[in-house]
């Protein structure tokens, strides 16, 4: 039942109920992963199965993947659908600028390149992601498990050049065991507390070799919806310069809820 979930859980789904309006039948769209797009499946889920939308998703992780096919979305891979008409996915901060902290859930490789093939990228997020500016956040960075190390040294040499507050790096850790990727690489989470320019940052970690891609999303992101606890919701265009609300009933969608309740 709705009144179960936490503020930020309505929150999260507020926000991705909303964005399924971006969604129509004949559209090819990327999932992304995490939590907020985790309700963003199950949503597009239930319009396959109760309104015949017809779509094709391109997942952005093994586990969004086998969500997907759980709620009945026709999935395939990028490969077999080349350019989307949307991605929708989350993000761990956003600013002003919409440029986005990306791969809390270790996944941005794959939502990078889905996001960057797609018409339009609408990030979906409760209010809490919202930045000033970029970094409190940790930033992930895919390197390839040879040399990690020796990685990891030269990104944080490279940190003491840049506009950043903090400069060490941490690999990630699944329990007692280094974090893999769908790809099979490794997470390098880096505390910088501050990022004072976000695009020059992800030039420069990624000419570092070893590095496969950093979860700075810059320019990429057109569209965020922002979602409240109290159903309310945000949406903003930075390309139409646009700001509108709405509110998200949530009695609507007590089957949805009752899937996931306890
Ligand atoms: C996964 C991501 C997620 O979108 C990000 O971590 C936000 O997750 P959540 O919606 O659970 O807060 O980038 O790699």
């Amino acid at each position: 039942m709705s009144s179960t979930l936490s503020p930020i859980d309505k929150a999260k789904f507020a926000a991705a109920k909303q964005a399924c309006s971006f969604v129509s039948s004949g559209m090819t769209v990327g999932l992304g992963t995490g939590s907020t797009a985790a309700w963003l499946v199950r949503c597009l889920g239930d319009m396959v199965r109760d309104e015949g939308l017809q779509i094709r998703g391109v997942p952005t992780s093994s586990r969004t993947a086998q969500l997907a096919r759980d709620v009945g979305i026709d999935v395939i891979s990028l490969d077999e659908a080349k350019w989307l008409d949307i991605t929708i996915d989350g993000a761990d901060e956003y600013d002003g600028s919409l440029n986005l902290i990306k791969g809390g859930g270790g996944a941005l490789l794959q939502e990078k390149i889905v996001a960057t093939a797609s018409d339009q990228m609408v990030v979906i997020a409760d209010i809490s992601k919202q930045v000033e500016t970029l970094g409190a956040f940790p930033l992930p960075v895919e390197v390839i498990p040879f040399g990690w190390q020796t990685t990891k040294t030269l990104i944080e040499e490279t940190l003491i050049g840049m506009d950043v507050l903090g400069r060490t790096a941490s690999l990630r850790m699944n329990g007692d065991s280094p974090f893999f990727t769908d790809e099979g690489n490794h997470i390098l989470d880096l505390h910088l507390n501050r990022i004072g320019n976000a695009r020059q940052l992800s030039l420069v970690i990624n000419q570092i070799p070893g590095v496969v891609e950093n979860g700075l999303f810059i320019d990429i992101c057109d569209v965020v919806v922002i979602g409240y606890g109290d159903g309310r919701v945000e949406v903003r265009d930075i390309n139409k310069g646009s700001v509108s609300e709405s509110q998200i009933d949530f009695l609507e969608d007590e089957n949805l809820f009752s899937d996931i309740a306890d």
